[in-house]
């Protein structure tokens, strides 16, 4: 029996539905060679929002039965999409055709009694679904399929990686098992959509826009929703031309600067969302950073929220960042191996402080692909002289153009595996003249520090700063010491495992492992050697297939 939602589907719009599908699960098995035509950001920001604002999300009772309630709501229109998740309850993503059925839903529901507790009365599209009579035939017994919106728990991770055929697959295999779903892309453009519906209380044109991994391309499940108040719809209408001799203005309050607002802003939408946003919990106004943010975990949807305003840049690296990612299939599979092995390490964590950022290693990943012979990946200064003149993007005084159009970009030549990019991501890194040279992803090369924090990363679009200012010397260290350490161990695999073990971990899965509770299998193989002479021949191994000799390491 086919089901309700695809009876009802809109012509069209399930096939566009279904190309994407192929997009986002896309074929990481080779290089560039098999790019398809891609749309940009700007199209695809432009139609998940649209999507997301003839969404509503509903609590679902755990005995609900799909066909019943799927014909209930298609009185309000056709349904185009639907989907059910758990977080604290049984949820439904439920996408109408129309979002004229949204409001018809809205006029069809009624706002709670709550006994001896009093209902603040906001009509927002989460709802909740009661059942008047409790079903009870068999076969109308929670019938419902529920997606996975959870990253995969180690022990599933070890077990793929073991199975994997080769270090290319199991590379490809985690960033399968980790990548966002079409599911959770939908869930976290509609949580945007939900706040958006609450910060327009108080400013009715703004827009809500995700930013940062949720749409860089880059997102591991269960990673933060970063997102971006839009305020400029408002200020656009100061700027239209009107006929005539008058100038309207409209009247507004001033304060003595643009923080000063922005801490406004975000203030009350900060006490909106703690008032009556309807599942924002543990809101945090944190006003004071060098980025004031409201940070609060939206509890229907499971995502831990950053909601900022004034933070256009942070847009536009979404925008380069999901360039990258979609040039060559590589990118995305390494970037999110390394991620996953930082945090294996530790050198990464959700607590602020002097640690790596997933934001600076997705930089480091990059430039290393824009350092190879030929390069994987162009440098930005060669994709702002592809750009048109409706790329042009100036925010603040700085030059943030390049192009958006990534059919324009011709595919690399370089055919190297992602084992060997693996390998070498270390040995480069573990061998990088960290104390004299800053990373460039402008220029796609190095170039001399102009400060003296340890880890120099420019920020490809505000050039004076360094988006790694925070990274101590200890954790750089220890970053190399890492990259080294397995660097040695993938190159140990390639002299001693004849064929890949199902048994025991094995390349990205051995180098997954904390370095200090090593398996036996690298135990093992540690007590061949005295540590003076593993040390020796990894840094013989590492100097003789570096080809730029000049490079030192950390001014040792
Ligand atoms: P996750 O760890 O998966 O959340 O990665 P992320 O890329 O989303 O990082 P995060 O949530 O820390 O930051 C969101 C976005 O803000 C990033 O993608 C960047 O665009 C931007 N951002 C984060 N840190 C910095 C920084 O130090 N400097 C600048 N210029 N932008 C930053
Ligand atoms: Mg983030």
């Amino acid at each position: 029996q086919r089901p309700i939602h695809r009876l009802l589907s809109c012509p069209g719009t399930v096939a566009a539905d279904l190309r994407r599908e192929e997009q986002t699960s896309g074929n990481v098995e080779t290089g560039s060679a098999d790019r398809l035509v891609q749309k940009r950001f700007s199209e695809v920001q432009k139609e998940r929002r649209e999507q997301a604002q003839r969404t509503v999300l509903i609590n679902c009772p755990n005995k609900i039965s799909e066909k019943k309630f799927l014909k209930y709501l298609s009185q309000h229109g056709p349904i185009n999409n639907h989907f059910f998740y758990e977080s604290f309850g049984l949820h439904a993503v439920v996408e109408f055709c129309q979002k004229e059925s949204v409001a018809s839903l809205q006029d069809a529901t009624y706002t709670p009694g709550l006994g001896a507790e009093a209902a603040i009365p906001f009509r927002s599209r989460f709802f909740s679904v009661k059942l008047k009579t409790a079903e009870n035939q068999p076969s109308e017994r929670s019938n419902v399929c529920c997606t996975n919106q959870s990253p995969p728990t180690s022990r599933k991770i070890f077990e793929l990686l073991c199975y994997a055929e080769s270090i290319d697959d199991q590379l490809n295999t985690l960033l399968k098992a980790f990548q966002l779903t079409e599911e959770n892309t939908k869930l976290r453009y509609l949580t945007c959509s939900l706040v958006e519906d609450i910060a327009a209380a108080y400013f009715p044109f703004c827009a809500i826009k995700p930013f940062g991994s949720s749409v860089n391309s880059f997102g591991k499940l269960g990673c933060d929703l970063d997102m971006f108040l839009d305020l400029d719809e408002t200020r656009r209408l100061h700027a239209q031309k009107t006929s005539g001799n008058f100038l309207m203005e409209f009247q507004v309050k001033s304060v003595s600067s643009e923080r000063i607002a922005t801490q406004k802003i975000l203030s009350v939408i900060g006490e909106c969302l703690d008032h009556f946003g309807p599942g924002c919990v543990g809101v945090q106004k944190i006003l004071n950073a060098r980025c004031p943010l409201v940070r609060f975990s939206h509890q229907a949807s499971g995502f831990q929220c950053d909601l900022t305003t004034n933070n256009r840049i942070a847009l536009k690296t979404s925008e380069l960042l999901y360039m990258y990612g979609a040039l060559d299939s590589r990118v995305r599979a390494l970037v999110f191996s390394i991620r996953c092995w930082a945090r294996a390490h530790s050198l990464t964590s959700s607590i602020p402080g002097a640690w790596i950022t997933n934001f600076s290693l997705t930089m480091m990943v990059i430039f290393f692909l824009q350092r190879r012979s030929p390069p994987i990946l162009p440098s930005l200064d060669y994709l702002q002289t592809l750009a048109d003149p409706e790329d042009e993007c100036i925010i603040e005084g700085h030059n943030c153009t390049f192009t958006g159009d990534l059919n324009k970009i011709k595919p690399s030549g370089n055919t190297e595996t992602l084992e060997l990019l693996l390998k070498e991501f270390f040995e480069y890194f573990g061998n990088f003249a960290f104390n004299k040279s800053s990373i460039n992803i402008r220029q796609g090369k190095e170039q001399n520090k102009p400060e003296s924090s340890p880890l120099h990363i420019q920020n490809p679009f505000e050039i004076s700063l360094n988006i790694s200012k925070n990274v101590n010397q200890s954790q750089l260290q220890k970053f190399v010491e890492l990259a080294r350490e397995s660097a040695w161990i993938l190159q140990q695999e390639d002299k001693d495992r004849p064929s890949p073990s199902r048994n025991q971990p094995w390349g990205l899965a051995a180098l997954l492992l904390p370095s200090v509770s090593n398996s036996k299998f690298l135990d093992k193989k540690r007590r061949k050697k005295p540590a003076s002479e593993r040390i020796k021949n990894l840094l013989d191994s590492i100097k003789g297939s570096n080809t730029e000799n000049s490079r030192n390491t950390n001014g040792k």
